[in-house]
């Protein structure tokens, strides 16, 4: 039996925060992020369901409605969320399409459990869709869902968008499962990447390990188990924020005032240095403190007068290279600040800890130069954060060229996190950059921005997507 929803959203997480308190009793806040502000008005007028797991072990939760959308909660057990979740998703996939710069694991349990929770996900959305919808599967850990939905309900229209690279077919191809990958993608009918190298990484795959025709950006997928041949398109999509809001945010009194603060509560710094990402090693946050203490050791910058904020919120903790990366930075951390510190006054400031947004817009504007030293990146979302939020012009964004954000922000200081002796001269460019040119970049920068925000991409993706449903139908 069809479901009501007219658009199905399926995302590894759903896009709220849900607690049960003692008694049993269930509350929800909205999880922050770009994402769910941009999906939320298409899911609001077009009856709109979001299939994803709570972030909790064996939570057994009945679908509910909050925010004017249907969530349909996927309960994950113990063992799933560390086989599927930790063990797969983020100890095989993510290191092995992030240039595999820590050594992805292959074990035949994380791939059964990869498997038999993609199915779950597969029948919640079919059970959520109505006669020809149209489903929107999100992410790395949702490969094989497209294939798998097809087979479950042939009338709804399928997209898939991943918002890290794909690699290229030399690496990919250490994936034992990699057929089975790509036979669970091609069940959509549109494909989305961030840059078009993932894009044609991708088709490289196909062309090479499947025996399914590539013209230019479509396949055409040959009939299967009753299924007729078809089309899938591959396009590429990146990803942005919600820059007005954001901008506003950054634009108010409470941040402005907040920002003054924070660089008092430094000892009013002549340039503060600013990183911010997750705890995870493909952003290069070792590479970034390795920089920062040759600039201190070779006597260009000096502490206290330059002096770095490094915020690292906790991510995925249980997972081993996770812990292996926190010890080494904190390592790292506690050498700079033993060789450089005054009594009181220390030249990094290691936050490991997750903000809410506004301190993140007052972090933003408190800055003088932004470090995205990145290894890999999908997209980076802190580069286009941080440049909605220099409403005053004076920032200067450092952004490493392996990112899916240095082909959208050419305006940047691109660098290479690798060549320490490069990264260390830009790093002294963006500190001494002069202000007309500062403002001038910025100024272009935040342009591209604020045209090129979320919205305008679940737009594109959507309107693609009703392009494949209308040649599907013809
Ligand atoms: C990346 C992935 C997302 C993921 C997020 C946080 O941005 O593309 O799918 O949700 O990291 O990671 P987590 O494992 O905490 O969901």
């Amino acid at each position: 039996m069809p479901g009501k929803a007219d658009v199905v959203v399926v995302a590894n997480r759903l896009p709220v925060d849900i607690s049960v308190d003692a008694k049993g009793k269930l509350s929800w806040d909205r999880a922050p992020g770009g994402l769910v502000t941009a999906l939320a008005p298409v899911m609001r007028a077009r009856k709109g369901a979001w299939v994803g797991w709570s972030g909790k072990p064996d939570l057994d939760v009945d679908a509910f409605d909050a925010d004017g959308m249907h969530l349909v909660p996927v309960e994950l057990s113990a063992t799933e969320v560390e086989d599927y979740y930790e063990g797969f998703s983020n100890g095989t996939l993510w290191p092995l399409y992030h240039d595999v710069i820590v050594n992805p694991e292959f074990h035949r349990a994380w791939w059964n459990a990869y498997d038999a929770v993609n199915r779950r996900f597969a029948e919640a959305a079919a059970n959520a869709a109505a006669k020809g919808a149209t489903v929107w599967v999100h992410d790395y850990q949702l490969q094989l869902v497209p294939a798998l939905l097809r087979k479950l309900r042939p009338d709804v229209t399928i997209g898939w968008f991943n918002h890290i690279p794909f690699p290229p077919v030399e690496i990919f191809s250490q994936l034992p499962w990699r057929e089975r990958v790509l036979d669970g993608l091609l069940g959509a009918d549109l494909l989305g990447f961030q840059r078009s190298w993932d894009a044609e990484n991708f088709l490289r795959s196909v062309r090479r390990l499947t025996s399914e025709k590539v013209r230019g950006s479509r396949v055409t997928v040959e009939a299967r188990s009753k299924l007729p041949a078809r089309e899938t398109k591959v396009g590429v999509y990146p990803i942005s924020i919600d820059t007005q809001s954001f901008q506003e945010l950054a634009a108010s009194e409470e941040v402005g005032k907040r920002a003054l603060e924070i660089r008092a509560e430094l000892g009013n710094p002549d340039v503060l240095l600013l990183g911010v990402d997750r705890l995870d090693y493909t952003k290069g946050i070792r590479h970034r403190l390795k920089i920062f203490g040759e600039l201190l050791r070779d006597g260009l910058v000096k502490a206290p007068e330059v002096c770095m904020v490094q915020v690292a919120s906790p991510s995925r903790e249980r997972v081993e290279q996770y812990k292996t990366l926190r010890d080494e930075v904190e390592v790292t951390v506690g050498r700079i600040n033993g060789d450089y510190s005054a009594l009181g006054r220390a030249p990094v400031h290691y936050l490991h800890q997750t903000f809410p947004m506004e301190e993140m817009a007052a972090l933003y504007r408190a800055a003088d130069v932004m470090l995205v030293t990145s290894l890999r990146d999908g997209m980076n979302l802190v580069a286009k954060e941080f440049v909605a939020a220099q409403v005053d012009l004076d920032g200067v964004l450092v952004l490493s060229e392996f990112t899916g954000a240095a082909d959208d922000l050419p305006q940047a200081l691109v660098m290479n996190p690798h060549d320490i002796e490069g990264a260390k001269r830009v790093v002294m460019r963006a500190i001494e950059m002069p202000k007309a040119e500062k403002r001038r970049r910025m100024r272009a920068l935040r342009r591209r921005v604020a045209r090129d925000d979320v919205a305008a991409w679940a737009d594109r993706f959507f309107d693609d997507l009703a392009a494949a449903k209308k040649e599907h139908r013809d």
